[in-house]
């Protein structure tokens, strides 16, 4: 897996050794709403970062500065191969909200998939109640493509029915990169 670098970060593969910056995020209700898993526990983010060690689809990003893992990045290819279509997602630590740190990794990411993966499509979804994650596909100018109704559910409620959620599509295509690069 490659290192990327930006002005402030490094986006690098996992280590079993980055639990402990994962759980001070993954850890927390505010950060896991909108995620298909709930708040993870000390030895649930060890074998977290084990399994994130093993997985490209996961980018550790991190602080030039200090080093310090604050984020991660979800990129990973979508069946079939042939349609070079790549998912976006991104979960960052609260403490480094605000900074545009979300934005400048997955601006590294789409120019990554784009200029040396030679990327079709990148998409991305996000609840429309989550607009701190729709505001940053905005800033990455990725197109809203979509609102579905209910077309999805991460979580239960107390009597085990499924909690439906709508869902916005993002998504931009090389030719747009491009264009908008040039
Ligand atoms: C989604 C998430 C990553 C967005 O984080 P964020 O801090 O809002 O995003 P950025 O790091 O890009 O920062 C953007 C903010 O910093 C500000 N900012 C400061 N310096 C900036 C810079 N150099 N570049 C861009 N923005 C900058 C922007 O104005 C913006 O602030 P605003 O929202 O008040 O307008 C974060 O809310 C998160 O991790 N949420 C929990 C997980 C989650 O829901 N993930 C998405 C599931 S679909």
């Amino acid at each position: 897996m490659d290192i990327l670098e930006t002005n402030r970060l490094f986006l690098r593969q996992f280590k079993p050794d980055d639990w402990e910056d994962l759980y001070e995020y993954l850890s927390l209700e505010e950060v896991v709403k909108y995620e298909p898993y709930d708040v993870k526990s000390k030895e649930e983010c060890r074998r977290e970062a084990f399994n994130r060690s093993k997985n490209t689809g996961f980018w550790a990003v991190c602080l030039k500065d200090n080093k310090k893992l604050i984020g991660n990045i979800y990129f990973q290819q979508q069946e079939p191969e042939d349609f070079m279509t790549w998912e976006l997602g991104y979960v960052f630590n609260p403490q480094y909200y605000g900074e545009g740190y979300a934005t400048e990794a997955s601006e590294k990411m789409l120019e990554y998939g784009f200029e040396k993966l030679d990327v079709h499509r990148i998409t991305a979804g996000c609840n429309p109640d989550n607009t701190s994650s729709w505001r940053l596909l905005e800033r990455l100018k990725m197109r809203r493509e979509g609102y579905f109704i209910k077309p999805i559910f991460f979580k239960r409620d107390a009597n085990r029915q499924p909690v439906w959620q709508d869902a916005y599509q993002y998504a931009i295509l090389k030719e747009e990169w491009f264009k908008r690069n040039k």
